[in-house]
């Protein structure tokens, strides 16, 4: 019988780092639509679907939707835990400093979107693709106007979390790719980073007053085809 040791295959840990880096990059392309999506809806519901009509022809292109927005989300959240398991396993005792706050944030709200993000994937892509519902303004306000207890501490936090954890990323991932990058976020995410957490969640939380319809009236013409799949799925 052979002694020799098995070598099971696996990326350096520089290696690991710049698969992160080019993955959050990648997925930061749809992110950064994303959120300035979510903020048009300040300005009104014809500007959020506005925005919602001009992103989609770069995002859910089927090419870009499978690899830009799903491929590199997996890639990106696989070389992650990866990360952080190994972090953990090569860990020792005498080496448990506190990170820093900026690091803290990045690691909290990490772990609130991968807790997240396949739901609301699914609440926002299934219907459109399975069912044909128009999934616009008045779909996210009627999620906002039937259960707000729920929906608007979700939306604020998704919408906080996705802004912190994707710009302090790019700036992270620029970095372990050796490009260029500002050094204003920098001082934002380390130095102030619980005050620029902060000031997002102020952001998401007026981008959603907006969804709620605190600002304008939204047309509600298309209610009765989320009753009715609110029913399908539901029941009642
Ligand atoms: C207030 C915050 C947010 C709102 C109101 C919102 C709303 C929506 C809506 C309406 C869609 C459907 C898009 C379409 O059909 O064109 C969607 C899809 C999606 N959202 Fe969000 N979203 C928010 C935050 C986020 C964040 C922070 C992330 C990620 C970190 C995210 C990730 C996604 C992804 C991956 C899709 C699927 C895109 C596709 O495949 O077309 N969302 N969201």
């Amino acid at each position: 019988m052979s002694t020799r040791p098995v070598h099971r295959s696996r990326l350096s840990e520089p290696a690991l780092a710049r698969v992160q880096a080019v993955s959050g990059l990648a997925f930061a392309s749809f992110l950064v639509l994303h959120l300035l999506t979510a903020l048009a809806a300040v300005f009104g519901q014809r500007a959020y679907d506005g925005a919602l009509t001009l992103g989609r022809v770069y995002y859910q292109a089927l090419p870009i939707e499978l690899t830009v927005v799903l491929l590199s989300l997996v890639v990106h959240i696989a070389a992650s835990v990866t990360r952080a398991r190994r972090r953990r396993r090569g860990r020792g005792s005498a080496e448990r400093r506190r990170p820093h706050a900026g690091l803290r944030l990045h690691r909290v709200s990490a772990y609130f979107l991968l807790i997240f993000i396949f739901g609301h994937i699914t609440a926002t892509r299934a219907p459109a693709i399975f069912a044909d519902v128009p999934i616009e303004f008045a779909f996210v306000h009627y999620s906002l106007a039937n259960l707000p207890a729920y929906f608007v501490p979700y939306y604020t936090l998704l919408f906080a979390a996705g802004a912190y954890h994707g710009l302090r990323g790019i700036w992270v991932a620029l970095g372990v790719l050796g490009l260029p990058r500002p050094q204003a976020p920098r001082a934002l995410t380390r130095d102030h980073a619980t005050r620029a957490a902060a000031a997002l969640a102020l952001v998401g939380l007026l981008v959603v007053s907006a969804l709620a319809g605190v600002w304008y009236a939204v047309d509600t013409t298309n209610f009765p085809i989320y009753d009715a799949l609110a029913a399908r799925v539901f029941g009642g």
